[in-house]
């Protein structure tokens, strides 16, 4: 089957020689590139980054970041390298710098054919994404011939005010429609199968509501622990690193409403809806933690701060529970729990839907109080899917109850999925906004943490390899629930 066709364009990447362009683009854009309808190169590419290099040398580095991902074997790779990848020096950054690199930009089209479609790909921490764009803006490079588009990678600022800072800085030079920021979780299968799932089966959809669900859950659960990233994280913690992120993602594709089309901003507007009508969270509504040392199977895992980077009094937190309300019609007193950590017992990404309890209970056995309600549970990790546990009853004379499971496994009906910036990157070239984060849902989803980032409760310490502190289960009993594990 062909695949989708988008613009001969030049993509540009900022942080060319960096972790996340070694790691994630380039075997994304390898793979993309594949797929892609329409004759010829669909796109080059031109590294940029401070240090000098010539083009060969770059494409060396290309070359072996593919070969180590297993995109495909050295020579392949270095084929594919050599008939696209270029590298630009960006020197100090100085006016110069980005004059230069116009001039490049331009030299690179004329070679290749292009008719001005650009991508600007910022694989940069966050404190060096003004100066790059105003530095983008100020060689006019923020208009070209064709379309130019700007990609930001997460976090989005730290708090409300930066974000909003960045969102003036970006807007300066780059109109909001061609703005994409990214959220890799976004990119994944089954969260973009949420929307299918709940508007194209009445079976599911007519039931998503307070009349029927007592209480969702929603958990990013994570084994690993700071690994390479130990100085980002530390001023960073979970909850801007995953709750404001991909959490809150996960959340406004839970519970909102059906947009009026399968357009980017109809669907937006209703995942900010959904933000606005967050009640404001209460001390008592979170827990943070942070791991001490602790075990996994026979293994010993060092406590946060004393992993390598890590300030040794740090109280950045690696674990968040909290509990949300939504004010709105549709969700008005069901609670949402979200919970994520580092050096938690598995990876495990979910979210548990719990049904109410049936009203009247006439079977022999448990009360209704201790029947099992019914359960929906949308996987995305490790196997992206979904399971719904109900009762039935065990064959026999006496009527005896028992929980079973219906599944559904995307690589048993698929094969293996695409990974979730290879979506990204494609609907990046075609245009399409729907699944990037948009300036005002960035906005909104910091203002919904602004009171906890103010003001964070006490820092709980958790065993490394267990789920967190157990003022996490908390959380849940007050309202007479538990979290889906142990
Ligand atoms: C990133 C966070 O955005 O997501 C990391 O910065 C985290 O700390 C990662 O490990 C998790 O992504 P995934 O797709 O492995 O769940």
């Amino acid at each position: 089957m062909a695949g989708p066709r988008v613009d001969r364009h030049l993509f540009v990447v900022f942080g060319a020689t960096g972790d996340l362009l070694r790691r994630k683009l380039l075997p994304a854009l390898y793979e993309v590139a594949g797929s892609l309808a329409g004759p010829g190169v669909p796109f080059q590419i031109l590294g940029v980054a401070r240090q000098a290099l010539s083009d060969e040398a770059y494409r060396q580095i290309c070359t072996e970041a593919l070969v180590a991902a297993g995109a495909a074997p050295r020579a392949a790779a270095r084929r594919w390298v050599a008939a696209r990848v270029r590298y630009c020096s960006l020197g100090a950054g100085a006016p110069a710098d980005f004059a230069r690199l116009a001039n490049r930009i331009e030299e690179v089209e004329k070679a290749a054919g292009l008719a001005g479609h650009r991508v600007f790909y910022l694989a940069l921490p966050a404190e060096a994404i003004p100066s790059v764009v105003a530095g983008l803006g100020g060689a006019g490079l923020a208009r070209s011939a064709g379309w130019s588009r700007l990609v930001v990678e997460k976090p989005f600022g730290t708090d409300l005010a930066s974000a909003e800072r960045l969102n003036r800085e970006l807007h300066r030079f780059f109109d909001e429609r061609s703005i994409y920021r990214i959220d890799h979780y976004l990119g994944k299968e089954t969260v973009q199968n949420l929307l299918v799932f709940r508007f194209a089966n009445m079976l599911f959809e007519s039931v998503w509501n307070r009349d029927r669900i007592s209480h969702v859950e929603i958990t990013v659960a994570e084994a690993l622990g700071v690994e390479e990233r130990a100085t980002y994280y530390d001023q960073s913690g979970a909850l801007r690193d995953m709750v404001q992120s991909h959490l809150t993602q996960l959340l406004t594709l839970t519970a909102m409403e059906v947009p009026a089309r399968l357009e980017a901003d109809a669907v937006r507007n209703e995942k900010v809806k959904v933000l606005a009508s967050v009640e404001p969270i209460r001390p008592d509504d979170v827990v943070r933690g942070q791991y001490a040392a602790g075990r996994a199977g026979r293994s010993r895992l060092r406590a946060y701060r004393n992993e390598p980077g890590i300030r040794r009094g740090s109280t950045t937190e690696t674990f968040v529970a909290l509990r949300l309300r939504l004010n709105n019609w549709r969700w008005q007193g069901v609670p949402f729990f979200l919970r994520t950590g580092k050096r938690l017992p598995e990876k495990r990404t979910e979210i548990v839907v719990h049904f109410r309890r049936p009203p009247v209970w006439f079977f022999p056995g448990p009360s209704v109080a201790d029947v099992v309600a019914n359960r929906l549970t949308i996987t995305l990790q490790p196997d992206e899917g979904f399971e719904i546990a109900f009762e039935l009853k065990r064959p026999g004379h006496a009527i005896t109850l028992e929980t079973h499971r219906l599944h559904f496994l995307y690589s048993e009906a698929f094969g293996p999925l695409a990974d979730a910036y290879q979506t990204l990157l494609v609907d990046l070239m075609r245009g399409d906004p729907t699944l990037f984060v948009r300036a005002d849902e960035v906005e909104a989803a910091w203002a919904v943490y602004a009171a906890v980032l103010a003001r964070p409760p006490p820092l709980r310490a958790y065993p490394a390899g267990t789920w967190g502190p157990p003022e996490a289960e908390r959380l849940a009993e007050e309202l007479g629930h538990h979290w889906s594990d142990g």
